[in-house]
């Protein structure tokens, strides 16, 4: 299908009736921002401990902007939460499915929590919805989806796929700016009536046929996280050239074709979206007949990051025995998000290596860690770095900038910085007696170069 590049074609007034069904970070950064976009949404959740929370206006997750979008949505009468997905569709011109798709043990993504809500919500759609799946879904899901209405003898629903590309932290930003609005939809007027809903968002909307936009959504992840392991990899080889990956990546950064976002090397990329679409994937091509050999040495390179960062620890420490102090906990800062947490990843090796790991994050608690056992959460930094050898710096929060060294000096057995994020000021530490261990950049026992003012330096 031919692809087409338009701006808001037949976009229309706001004020459309929109269901949302899942109220998860997609579910409940769209439906809220939709409503703040002038339109009716209605979000159901099977969860009614959720629906409960988010009615009297919390919303039980960390997420810059979006407790106030939803009061505002509720207090506008815009927005409303209910445990029904009927409910939330009966009266629908649009219903957006931002459902989990978890992965199946081989990497593939699990499609069961989509087509069972698809057929629970088959027969109460009007006629004429557009159900648009937002989810992250394997290329040929709308096409599966068509089937399960068909099945149902549902034949005037048009099926559409709108995929998310928020991130956790700025999903509202993402949603309300973004850089840009994809459409699949496999009849132009159906694209036209979706691209209507962003109508008060200045923005490029690329439209295309279904199973292009599904592929769009994995190869944008894809490419995010090979970048990432392109750049941790640039970071190894500075360290045995003794280079700067920091002023590599500022360089780089500088060139419009490469972008100056997504090359801070750190300790592997996580969250809930990178490593499970990068394995589906893998999956997805593998199945179709095409080995993304690239991208499995991606996700490789980042298993090795992990590792890596854990021998940087045991260069400075004998780990069997040794208390080590980790800051951050999440995934990445300004989210709670722990799920397939580089820092979680770095806690078990060094857990099964005979450390004990005192960790603390501002956003996590105790009672958000089902996954690792023997990892203790302590309320504070200062509490996690009480009698640790050494101190790893795993999340970027700005808080651990801040740090008190000299409260920390006296705090710590033996003093030790490993800094996955290269987050502290280096000679800060070293003057107070750490050793400093990096990414990609100086450790502090190896000579610094010398630095030419850049005037001086273009006069030469
Ligand atoms: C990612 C994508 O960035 C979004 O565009 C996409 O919509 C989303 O997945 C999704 O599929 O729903 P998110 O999971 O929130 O968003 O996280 P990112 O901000 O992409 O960060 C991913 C990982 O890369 C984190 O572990 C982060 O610490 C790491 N990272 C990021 C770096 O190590 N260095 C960087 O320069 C940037």
């Amino acid at each position: 299908m031919q692809v087409n590049e338009s701006s808001l074609v037949g976009a229309r007034d706001v004020g459309a009736e929109i269901g949302v069904i899942g109220a998860g970070y997609v579910g409940l950064t769209s439906g809220a921002c939709f409503a703040y976009l002038g339109h009716e949404v209605v979000c159901a959740d099977v969860d009614e401990s959720k629906i409960n929370l988010l009615n009297s206006g919390r919303i039980g997750i960390h997420e810059q902007g979006l407790a106030a979008k939803v009061e505002d949505g509720l207090t506008s009468n815009r927005l409303s939460f209910v445990t029904d997905p009927a409910e939330a569709v009966a009266k629908a011109d649009f219903v957006f499915l931002c459902l989990p798709t978890p992965p199946r043990k081989d990497g593939s993504a699990d499609l069961s929590f989509i087509s069972s809500a698809v057929s629970e919500i088959a027969r109460v759609m009007q006629p004429d919805t557009i159900l648009v799946s937002k989810s992250t879904v394997p290329p040929g899901t709308s096409e599966l989806l068509e089937q399960i209405l068909a099945r149902a003898d549902v034949t005037d629903v048009a099926v559409a796929h709108n995929p998310e590309f928020l991130r956790e932290g700025t999903a509202v930003n993402d949603f309300l700016q973004p850089d840009r609005v994809v459409i699949g939809a496999n009849d132009q007027s159906v694209a036209d009536k979706i691209a209507g809903l962003y109508a008060n968002i200045p923005t490029q909307i690329v439209v295309t046929d279904t199973t292009t936009a599904e592929t769009t959504k994995y190869v944008a992840n894809a490419f995010l996280a090979t970048k990432l392991s392109f750049v941790n990899s640039a970071a190894a080889l500075c360290e045995v050239l003794g280079a700067d990956v920091k002023d590599v990546m500022t360089a780089l950064g500088h060139d419009r074709r490469i972008g100056a976002g997504f090359l801070k090397p750190g300790p592997g990329w996580g969250g809930s979206c990178l490593p499970k679409d990068s394995r589906a994937l893998v999956n997805v091509a593998a199945t179709a007949g095409y080995d993304f050999s690239l991208l499995r040495s991606a996700l490789e390179v980042n298993e090795q990051q992990f590792d890596r960062i854990v021998a940087k620890v045991a260069d400075r420490v004998v780990l069997e025995g040794a208390r080590v102090a980790l800051l951050g906990l999440a995934f990445k800062a300004e989210t709670n998000d722990i799920r397939s947490s580089p820092s979680l990843e770095i806690a078990q090796r060094l857990i099964d290596a005979g450390a004990k790991v005192h960790a603390y994050d501002p956003a996590v608690t105790a009672e958000d860690l089902h996954e690792i056992t023997g990892l203790v959460v302590e309320s504070d930094a200062y509490a996690a770095c009480a009698r640790a050898s050494a101190l790893l710096i795993a999340t970027e929060w700005n808080e651990f900038r801040q740090l008190d060294v000299e409260r920390i000096v006296t705090l710590m057995y033996d003093h030790h910085i490993i800094d996955a994020r290269n987050l502290l000021h280096r000679d800060l530490w070293v003057k107070h007696g750490f050793t400093y261990t990096g990414v990609g950049i100086f450790n502090s026992d190896e000579k610094l170069p010398v630095r030419v003012p850049a005037r001086q330096a273009r006069q030469e």
